[in-house]
């Protein structure tokens, strides 16, 4: 629904009558009361279930509004907090469990890495059930990995629309004030002129190299630059470091009985993240070394 074309973005006045004929109107406030009904049936059960000593981010928050908490100017209400948890469910879920997929599906295609990533993590971690976050800390390779991932398949690729403040110029066009602006950092991840074989997944390109996905280094913008950087950008580097490291930690993977490399389809969905177009299958094979 965030990606799709708003007449009423263009057209603030009349732009609504084409959104209600083209039932994008309805669409909308469908999502949004499915959304709240989420939301209220998520407060439920953290009223009703509450353990002891249990504590989440909903809990805090819905403890915030209890005690009548001010945030800025005011109070922090219901509709505050179904803001917040929308933000951070759509933020933060889908582009973690898109970059996780697409990690996956290049490791399956190239078994060097997937050997080497998984030797780097089961000789770093021996013997646990469960790796821990701090566990990832050490894991170098792993981390390349995740960067690589990341350039070839950024999962907000044209990151969050901008609008110009101060007309500037560019390539001998003059972009004027108010121009809806998108970064293709798709593009940028496999420009020949900044990267050699762009179209190869080689997590080693960032051995001696001082490139992060912080927001300084325009070659790699996953979480995108300036005032609007994903604010999540610490958590969902921890969401993907954890999930990868325990899934190939635990497993080793096959592709499905018939199924060879070359059959693994790495073409992407349109919208405004980019997910992988394909399921990607593939066999977990229990790892026992604990
Ligand atoms: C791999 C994980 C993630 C990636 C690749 C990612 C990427 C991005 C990108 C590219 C943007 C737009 C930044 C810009 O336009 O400059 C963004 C914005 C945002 N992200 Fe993330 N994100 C991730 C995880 C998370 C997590 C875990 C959360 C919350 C818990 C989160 C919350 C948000 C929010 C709220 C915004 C909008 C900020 C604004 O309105 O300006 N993201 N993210």
């Amino acid at each position: 629904m965030l990606g799709s074309f708003s007449a009423s973005d263009f057209f603030p006045h009349i732009g609504w009558i084409i959104d209600m004929f083209k039932g994008l109107q309805g669409r909308r406030v469908k999502s949004v009361q499915d959304f709240d009904a989420f939301y209220e049936q998520m407060f439920d059960l953290h009223n009703k279930e509450k353990q002891e000593g249990s504590d989440d981010f909903v809990d805090l928050l819905l403890r915030f509004e209890k005690e009548e908490t001010v945030v800025g100017n005011d109070k922090l209400t219901r509709n505050h907090i179904k803001a917040i948890l929308m933000n951070i469910l759509l933020g933060g879920i889908d582009t973690s469990a898109i970059t996780m997929t697409w990690a996956m599906a290049e490791l399956a295609k190239n078994p060097r890495v997937m050997n080497k990533v998984q030797s780097e993590i089961r000789s770093h971690i021996k013997n646990k059930e469960r790796i821990s976050f701090d566990d990832t800390d050490k894991l170098e390779y792993l981390k390349m990995v995740i960067k690589e991932t990341w350039r070839l398949h950024p999962p907000t690729p044209l990151l969050l629309p901008r609008e110009v403040m101060t007309e500037f110029k560019i390539n001998g066009y003059t972009i004027p004030v108010k121009t809806r602006l998108f970064v293709n950092v798709w593009a940028i991840g496999r420009d020949p002129d900044t990267w050699k074989d762009p179209e190869t997944f080689l997590p080693e390109r960032f051995m001696d190299s001082n490139i992060d996905a912080k927001g300084q280094n325009f070659e790699l913008l996953s979480f995108g630059s300036g005032r609007r950087i994903c604010p999540g950008m610490y958590m969902g580097t921890t969401m993907v470091e954890f999930g990868l490291a325990n899934l190939l930690y635990h497993f080793d993977w096959k592709l499905p009985e018939g199924m060879t490399v070359e059959d693994i389809d790495m073409e992407e969905a349109p919208g405004l993240t980019m997910s992988k177009k394909s399921e990607l299958l593939l066999v977990p094979l229990k790892y026992l070394d604990h």
